[in-house]
């Protein structure tokens, strides 16, 4: 298949880690879908990224399928796009070991999420943990990607990949990787935690409660929204109330993000009232956008053969963009040609 080499070129990832949040929705996944139109799309399920922290490799294989599985019934075509697996390619690891040498441990050691996810015990984290950024950084790259859409989180790693591609220009004075330019979209770029508003919703949090999964049933949906943490004044009518009140702030943006409406909007129709009715009209609305997709990703993972076909059809299509690119970029280290 010939690619389309006239739209500007989307990359973009998940971990199969997990099944997908209402966050990765918001943040990510519904954006992905909308900028089908008007670019040339690689989604990808970063499996490579998803070991940086220990994986069961049952559970891994059966994530990365069921990944899939999401992002197709949130719309994503695999046939007009891209839609792969990371460890297929491996074009990926190869430019990041390059990478790996380009970046700066002082650029590394300013990331915030390695901080996070190492927590206290640094020592025990995995060296891929650390280095984590910098294979996004080829993820991207090795396409000559320039436009990523990705939520709030992702924001300092994208800064970072920058700084890669510019240092490898400069370090062999080319100007062979492009500029990225991160696309941050809507008011539920960060999504957070049910139980905590301070938080990140995570498909990795070990609380159930915590998050909203595309995968969870109608009854699943409204339970977790209506023990959603809240606090005990009225909705605020304007967005200035939100002011230090975060519980309410994620439940009110993940309505704006739905309904499709700004945040003044959807306090000007529920302003003043309880969190009571707030909460059955947002479990109506997030059921009615997720129920659907639910349906069809169990639909689609009665056929896991079928799935596969999909990734590995997409992985050959990303290797033929992939590996030129990264020859190029060995070649310009200094490596002498494979073949
Ligand atoms: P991951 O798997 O953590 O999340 C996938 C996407 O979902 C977004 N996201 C959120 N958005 C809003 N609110 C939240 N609570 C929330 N949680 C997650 C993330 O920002 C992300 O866009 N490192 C990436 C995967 C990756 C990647 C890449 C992304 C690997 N290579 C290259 C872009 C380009 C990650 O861990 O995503």
């Amino acid at each position: 298949m010939t690619e389309n080499t006239a739209l500007p070129r989307i990359f973009s990832g998940i971990q199969p880690s997990g099944v997908p949040t209402l966050g990765n929705y918001l943040g990510a996944l519904r954006n992905w879908v909308r900028l089908q139109e008007g670019h040339a799309c690689i989604f990808c399920v970063v499996d490579l990224h998803a070991i940086t922290v220990w994986q069961e490799p049952r559970a891994l294989a059966a994530q990365t399928r069921e990944m899939a599985a999401s992002l197709i019934a949130c719309g994503i075509d695999p046939e007009r796009h891209i839609l792969f697996h990371q460890s297929a390619v491996r074009a990926h690891a190869q430019l990041a070991w390059i990478f790996n040498c380009v970046a700066r441990l002082g650029w590394l050691n300013r990331m915030t999420q390695f901080k996070d996810k190492a927590g206290k015990d640094r020592e025990a984290a995995s060296a891929g943990l650390y280095v984590y950024p910098n294979l996004m950084a080829a993820d991207i790259l090795a396409y000559h990607a320039t436009r990523v859409p990705v939520g709030d989180d992702q924001k300092q790693h994208l800064e970072l990949a920058n700084d890669i591609a510019q240092k490898f220009n400069h370090d062999y004075g080319v100007d062979f990787f492009p500029a990225i330019e991160p696309l941050i979209m809507g008011p539920a770029a960060r999504v957070m935690s049910l139980r905590d508003g301070t938080k990140k919703m995570s498909k990795s949090d070990p609380s159930e409660q915590s998050r909203i999964n595309l995968t969870d049933d109608n009854d699943a949906i409204a339970l977790k929204i209506r023990r959603a943490k809240t606090d005990p004044a009225p909705l605020p009518s304007e967005p200035v109330g939100l002011e230090g009140r975060p519980e309410a702030r994620n439940l009110v943006g993940i309505y704006a993000a739905l309904a499709d409406l700004p945040t003044a909007a959807v306090l000007a129709e529920h302003g003043g009232k309880g969190f009571g009715a707030f909460k059955e009209a947002l479990a109506a609305l997030v059921i009615a956008h997720l129920a659907p997709i639910a349906a069809e990703t169990r639909r689609l993972l009665a056929d896991p053969g079928a799935i596969e076909a999909v990734l590995r059809a997409g992985a050959s299509r990303a290797a033929a963009i992939a590996d030129p690119i990264v020859a190029e970029a060995e070649r310009l280290v200094g490596f002498l040609a494979r073949a």
